[in-house]
């Protein structure tokens, strides 16, 4: 079997196996701190996904949010595995979280699979063959001018609220662009850019299994993704991300609102 197929069929019994499970309050753990969460269902998944990728695969490198890297051979893929993406949702809502599932080889990507549990929508792309929810292609929004953008950012508090040297133009953007929506998820809200419900998104932190999947996605829709700085997304680093329905939105909001000179600027 190839390894779009595997993970496909993975992604979806997993998704399965989330759909119908029930959390009791001693199965939820805080890592961090209480705003910081794991569940036997997190540790579960991964444990399933890396388990029947390496039997299929031994070679591969395995890189997921619950265990350490499985380090792979020097010939093999390397997968992304975020098992609960939203695990917050997953909690408190048991809805807006998804399994999320990358493969890159040699630094390109091969595919990804994003899949929003609850709604039955299984976010994919394979490199160069365009992005897709389910059967139906999907291509990021037409929207170029601020006004009419929709900005997605996973963490209100640290994105807004914390002090950072970036804040004051974060805020400027926030209050001229057409609304701003919070979802809590990295995977999900990328891919509501690449389906064109939403336009800009950013966070100051992000884990490679939170967003080496969707990327895949929201390049192959039509969107383009940097760090706050502007240089390429680290494959392999913990980063910011600033991710936009063009390369036109994401150049044109960077240097409006991200530049060196608009660090200083206030909210207005
Ligand atoms: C988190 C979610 C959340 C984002 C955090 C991530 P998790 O992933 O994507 O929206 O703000 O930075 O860590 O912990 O639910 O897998
Ligand atoms: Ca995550
Ligand atoms: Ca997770």
């Amino acid at each position: 079997m190839e390894r779009f197929t595997l993970a496909r069929a993975l992604v979806l019994e997993a998704g399965a196996a989330l759909r119908r499970s029930s959390l009791q309050k001693e199965e939820v753990r805080y890592k961090t701190g209480y705003q910081d969460l794991v569940t036997r269902w997190d540790q579960e998944t991964e444990q399933f996904l890396r388990r029947e990728i390496l039997s299929a695969f031994p070679e591969d490198a395995i890189v997921g949010e619950e265990y350490p890297a499985s380090p792979g051979g020097t010939e093999g893929a390397v997968w992304y595995l975020d098992p609960i993406d939203g695990t917050t949702n997953f909690v408190s809502q048991h809805r807006n979280y998804a399994v999320s599932v990358g493969c890159w080889k040699g630094g390109e990507p091969q595919f990804g699979l994003v899949l929003d549990v609850e709604r039955e929508a299984l976010y994919w792309a394979k490199a160069g063959s365009g992005a897709w929810r389910d059967e139906t292609p999907i291509r990021t929004a037409p929207r170029r001018e601020v006004s009419e953008l929709l900005l997605t950012a996973p963490g209100v508090v640290n994105t807004f609220l914390k002090e950072h040297p970036r804040r004051a133009g974060l805020l400027r953007l926030a209050g001229q662009v057409r609304g701003v929506r919070c979802l809590g998820s990295v995977a999900l809200e990328l891919c509501a850019v690449a389906a064109g419900e939403a336009d800009v998104f950013v966070t100051l932190r992000s884990c490679p299994w939170d967003h080496n999947a969707a990327r895949v996605i929201l390049t192959e829709a039509g969107g383009s993704l940097c760090t706050l700085e502007g240089g390429p997304l680290p494959l392999e680093e913990r980063t910011a991300v600033l991710a936009a329905n063009s390369p036109q939105v994401l150049r044109q909001v960077r240097e409006e609102f991200l530049e060196e000179q608009g660090l200083t600027g206030g909210a207005g």
